[in-house]
């Protein structure tokens, strides 16, 4: 049943322009409900010229904080009082927490997110084994944040600009560049591939990578939620690997944000899966 606003009601949000393809309002509002919180998560179209003044207003007008999106996410680097330090190693703050003197507070959950869902769903992956990553934009960033965190020490990288890979090299010693040509061959005896480009995505060209050097048993693990299986995923399913979809990262990037604005740990359970695509 959803709960009714009141005046005691905690309320958060995503600013975005435009904020309406976002999910979090579902997806918040789906834990919002389950829990029986008195609380609420409400979109907010916010100009990329406004974004300054719409961060200072959170405070004023009591919520909780607010999650951001496109395109939003770099630029609050530089307009809140606090950066965590995943969000300044990330270069992007996805969600901003009003703390109880008024002051911001701006993390990154994407990198969270990325492990928790690859840990979900693939429970047998392990951190030993090389990581071949595909793209060097800012989900690339999170990801490899993440599998530093998580043990990792030798990241492959390939994109397209590969300036860009070139400037991801801070973020490990063991990082390695590879040529956008030879990114099929970045694949042998890794553990783990991870897809951070847009290619699958809906509207997209698909990723043209072929599998042939990848292990039988590495994961693969696309970010492209939608379609939730992209040419890349339906591939590797039909070479027998594990397959992680972007479904997984999307939900679990909003359980630390939900919990710094509604005070618990929300579960990622089937029922949300299917709650958020079907909405
Ligand atoms: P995000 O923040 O979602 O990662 P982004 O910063 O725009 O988005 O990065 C998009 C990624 O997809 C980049 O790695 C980009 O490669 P470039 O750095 O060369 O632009 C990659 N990408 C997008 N379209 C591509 C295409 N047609 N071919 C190859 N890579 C592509």
């Amino acid at each position: 049943m959803k709960s009714a606003i009141r005046g005691t009601t905690r309320i958060a949000g995503v600013m975005g322009w435009p904020v309406k393809h976002s999910r979090s309002p579902q997806l918040h509002g789906y834990w919002l409900d389950q829990y029986g919180i008195d609380g609420a998560y409400v979109p907010l179209p916010v100009e990329p010229e406004k974004i300054a003044t719409a961060l200072r207003a959170l405070p004023a007008l009591g919520f909780a904080g607010a999650n951001l999106t496109v395109p939003h996410k770099t630029l609050a680097l530089s307009l809140v009082d606090r950066v965590a330090p995943v969000a300044r190693r990330a270069g992007a703050v996805n969600t901003v927490i009003v703390a109880s003197d008024g002051t911001l507070e701006g993390r990154n959950t994407d990198a969270f997110g990325f492990l928790a869902a690859l840990q979900q769903s693939a429970p047998d992956w392990k951190a030993e084994r090389p990581v071949t990553i595909i793209g060097a934009g800012g989900a690339s960033r999170a990801v490899i944040v993440a599998l530093i965190d998580a043990g990792v020490s030798e990241i492959r990288v390939t994109n397209r600009t590969r300036a860009r890979a070139e400037a991801l090299a801070e973020l490990a010693p063991g990082l390695r560049v590879l040529d956008w040509d030879k990114r099929h061959a970045a694949l042998e005896g890794a553990g783990l591939l991870v897809n951070t480009t847009t290619l699958g995505m809906g509207g997209q060209p698909p990723l043209d990578l072929d599998l042939k050097a990848l292990p039988a048993d590495a994961v693969v693990n696309d970010i492209v939620y939608s379609p939730l299986e992209t040419t890349l995923l339906a591939a590797a399913r039909t070479r027998g690997n594990p397959v992680v979809d972007g479904l997984g990262m999307l939900l679990h990037q909003g359980r630390p944000a939900f919990h710094a604005f509604f005070g618990i740990d929300p579960a990622v359970t089937p029922a949300l899966r299917t709650h958020v695509l079907g909405t």
